[in-house]
């Protein structure tokens, strides 16, 4: 694991822009890995920074998300789909022909089926953007008895939902979500995790300085042999 602690978010939102963009630039038909929540949003606004000003362009690159909540009708304002086009997809030269999201109200198996073909028909993710849970889980990869393999449907646990629910004002949030496997995650190329904030401390150091376990699912990064871990000073207290 590469452990970099930095300043703020704005300086882990242009670290990890910058691997982006640079790859981009170097390989433009590259598989990318997009995460959601607030972590990454500082990264989004570095490409979408980039993008507007003429030194990258992501028209030829392909995207999978890593996760979509069940039971959402297709352009909620609260899916993992609208809040990519919200906070990237619109904002850049993205094509969304080539824009991949689990189906969270899709067959469960036949879904799981179809992604990982999806994503083994482009050659693999190339860089994956993870945030991580308070409960140490990555995409929706909640602690349980074993790690996962290829998507799959999860039930929420309660921490998720709490944490998460600030989001849903006036459509009651959902519990359970359709997830990219710890299996598919870690077959991604290289992994940029950004945790920040002292709400993620303990995640943070279970998943450094802990065992490798699947009760902290994001543990098994210590496993992956290009990960860089962006943190901020509070993310990082405990480590
Ligand atoms: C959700 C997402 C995860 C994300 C996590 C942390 O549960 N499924 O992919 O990493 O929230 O979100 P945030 O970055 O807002 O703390």
């Amino acid at each position: 694991m590469d452990i970099r602690i930095l300043e703020n978010v704005e300086e882990i939102g242009a670290a990890a822009g910058r691997i982006i963009c640079d790859f981009v630039n170097e390989k433009p038909a590259c598989v990318l890995g997009f995460a959601t929540g607030a972590s990454p949003v500082p990264t989004y606004n570095y490409m979408i920074e980039q993008f507007n000003e003429g030194k990258v362009s992501f028209k030829d690159v392909t995207t999978f998300n890593l996760d979509e909540y069940c039971g959402l009708p297709e352009g909620h304002k609260n899916s993992y789909k609208t809040f990519m086009f919200e906070n990237l997809f619109s904002k850049v030269d993205i094509d969304p022909a080539k824009v991949n999201f689990l189906d969270g109200n899709a067959d469960e198996a036949e879904e799981s089926r179809r992604y990982a073909e999806a994503i083994k028909a482009k050659g693999g993710v190339d860089i994956q953007i993870l945030g991580i849970g308070r409960n140490g889980h990555i995409a929706f990869n909640e602690p349980s008895d074993e790690f996962t393999d290829e998507a799959w449907k999860v039930t929420l646990s309660q921490s998720t939902i709490d944490a998460n629910s600030i989001y849903f004002d006036d459509t009651e949030m959902p519990t359970s979500a359709m997830t990219m496997g710890i299996g598919s995650i870690m077959r991604s190329k290289k992994i940029i995790l950004i945790a920040t904030g002292s709400s993620k401390a303990e995640a943070v150091k279970a998943m450094i300085q802990g065992e490798v376990t699947p009760q902290c699912p994001a543990s098994i990064l210590q496993k992956h042999d290009d990960t860089v871990i962006l943190l901020d000073k509070a993310a990082a207290s405990l480590i």
